[in-house]
């Protein structure tokens, strides 16, 4: 794995056909190439092609038993990826989905085609699918002429990637090419949905809320909780391991009310500080303004009315102030309704230590 990284700009809005088609003939010979979507940048390759496949695994060292996302361009894809045999309950949420969120941040897991190679579905007999709605990546599926497996383009359990310098930080060296279309919209990966089980089931939650789900399958939907998981026999969803989208400094957080929490951070400021740490902090505005000080390396992600922002900056966020040292990162959750569930489900998946009240 010693592979020469070229970085190609894009424009994210109008990406120029030439330079879509130079990273297109790069997935028609079975090699690598990151892109931006509208949420994290994916790291793709010819779904059709376990040996390209594998390579993703290598370069990520991603776990063999985690498995990838099928990107898709049109619904006619949705012919190649899905079994022929799919129960109609299902392919009626299929088409809804397809109707009224896609192109977008969602992805359903559904009975796999015999044609998507085990490499991408780790062997299991569902397969992922999203149909993104960022020019660039539906344009590079319609180049290249197949779907595109694609994880988030981070190393395995690492932060995922809003940007292209995230990406190469990660993967220079290991990937053929990347699209560099400046950072990303959204910040926080797809919603996954499970639509084999009794109950439609968020495996993780995104910016495509319950609500939205609800409406639009006109079913009620759950979230999967850990303890289901762990209970569950097959594989669990490896998004939802414990401990991911992780930086490298120990990331504390706490999890409950806003007053609580900050009192929690003021005290573990002292405490640490005092102890000679180094302290980053990773929260709103209002948080840092209240609890910042000399010595706190702070990231402001954004008033804490605007949860599309903070999502946007969360990564970067983490990012940055990983890149500064820290000895500890501390943040607080944002509570659980709307897209606030996605963003307190990434913090405390990438946290090793959570307080909460009591
Ligand atoms: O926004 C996104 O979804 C980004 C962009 C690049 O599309 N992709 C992404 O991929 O976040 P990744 O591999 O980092 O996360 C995919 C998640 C993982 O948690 C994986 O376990 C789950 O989807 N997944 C994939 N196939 C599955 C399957 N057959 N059953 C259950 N979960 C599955
Ligand atoms: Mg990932």
């Amino acid at each position: 794995m010693n592979k020469t990284t070229r970085r190609l700009s894009i424009d994210p809005d109008n990406p120029a056909a030439a330079t879509i088609a130079e990273a297109a003939a790069v997935i028609r010979a079975g090699g690598l190439v990151a892109f931006p979507t509208e949420t994290v940048y994916g790291l793709g390759a010819n779904a059709f092609d376990a040996t390209a496949v594998e390579g993703i695994f290598a370069a990520k060292e991603r776990l063999k038993t985690d498995p990838l996302i099928v990107h898709i361009a049109d619904a006619a894809d949705l012919a190649s990826v899905v079994a022929e045999k799919t129960p109609r309950q299902i392919s009626k949420m299929v088409q809804a989905v397809a109707r009224h969120i896609w192109p977008g941040p969602l992805t359903i897991v559904v009975p796999r085609h015999s044609a998507v190679p085990p490499a991408v579905t780790a062997g299991r007999e569902t397969v992922a699918v999203r149909m993104p709605r960022h020019p660039v990546i539906l344009q590079l599926i319609r180049s290249a002429g197949t779907p595109i497996a694609a994880p988030s383009a981070n190393r395995f359990g690492h932060t995922s990637p809003t940007t292209a310098d995230h990406v190469l930080h990660d993967l220079d060296g290991r990937i053929d090419m990347v699209l560099d279309g400046g950072p990303t919209l959204i910040g926080l990966e797809s919603t996954v949905l499970d639509l084999t089980g009794s109950t439609p089931t968020v495996l993780r939650p995104g910016q495509i809320t319950f609500d939205a789900l609800t409406w639009v399958l006109e079913r009620d939907v759950v979230l999967r909780s850990d303890e289901a998981q762990v209970n569950d026999e097959s594989m669990p969803a490896p998004g939802m391991l414990k401990r991911h989208y992780a930086p490298t400094a120990d990331l504390w957080v706490y999890s409950g009310p806003p007053e609580a929490a900050r009192a929690w951070l003021h005290e573990q400021i002292q405490a640490l500080t005092a102890e000679g740490k180094r302290v980053g902090l990773l929260v709103c505005n209002e948080d840092a303004l209240q609890l910042g000080h000399e010595g706190v390396d702070v990231e402001q992600l954004g008033p804490i009315r605007d949860l599309d922002l903070i999502a946007q900056r969360l990564y970067a966020g983490m990012r940055a102030l990983d890149a500064r040292r820290p000895d500890i990162i501390l943040a607080r959750d944002f509570g659980t309704s709307g897209l606030a569930l996605a963003l307190s489900d990434r913090l405390l998946r990438a946290a090793r230590r959570i307080a909460e009240p009591g």
